[in-house]
């Protein structure tokens, strides 16, 4: 192959290239893309109470995934927790309670720590249930908590972290 055949082909690949690009630009000058104003389907982020209720119904129970939780894997996951939580017995409390004891004990149970309104004025128990739905979504369980995690999504992840916090009692209390 001659250097003259070589350059034709050089030529033609680079014509080539050209002719993509004008097309390119000139398909974008005649066909203008407008995007829609508005979403062809709307999606339900939750904000109003209403989708809230309907979603915190959705919560599936926590009992068949208990059965099966793993606390292994909870003090594993309850690594989120450590920069504002202690479980072990007697430790001090962080940002957040020590959490000994924490399961079916009231909802606030340290006295000697400054909760949230929000939890206060909750007298209820931190029954699995309850455990389940402040985990998934603190701020939805107790508007205005001083808890500013945003909580665990995954439901197997929230049976073990609570499974693992069940252990950390004196007397774990019976699973549901
Ligand atoms: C950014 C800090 C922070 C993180 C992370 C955090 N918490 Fe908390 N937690 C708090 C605070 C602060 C409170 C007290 C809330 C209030 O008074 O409203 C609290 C309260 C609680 C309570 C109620 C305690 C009681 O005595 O009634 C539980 C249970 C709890 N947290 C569990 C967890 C678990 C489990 C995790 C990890 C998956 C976690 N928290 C992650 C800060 C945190």
């Amino acid at each position: 192959m001659d250097s003259f055949e070589l350059n034709k082909i050089t030529a033609a690949v680079l014509i080539a290239l050209l002719v993509a690009m004008l097309a390119c630009l000139l398909g974008d000058a005649v066909v203008d893309p407008q995007k829609p104003l508005k979403n062809a389907y709307v999606v339900e982020v939750g904000e109003s109470s209403q989708s809230s209720a309907a979603e915190e119904k959705s919560l599936a129970p926590i009992e068949p995934m208990l059965a099966k939780a793993d606390p292994v894997n909870g003090e594993k996951v309850f690594k989120k927790c450590l920069a504002c939580h202690t479980a072990g017995k007697g430790e001090p409390h962080k940002t957040g309670p020590n959490l000994w004891g924490i399961v079916m004990n009231h909802i606030g149970h340290e006295a000697d720590f400054a909760y949230s309104e929000a939890l206060k004025s909750k007298k209820e128990q931190w029954t699995y249930e309850n455990l389940n739905k402040f985990l998934h979504k603190p701020r939805e369980f107790a508007p205005g908590t001083k808890m500013t995690f945003i909580g665990i999504s995954n439901d197997q992840e929230r049976a073990d972290v609570i499974a693992f916090l069940r252990k950390n009692a004196d007397s774990p209390v019976p699973l549901p």
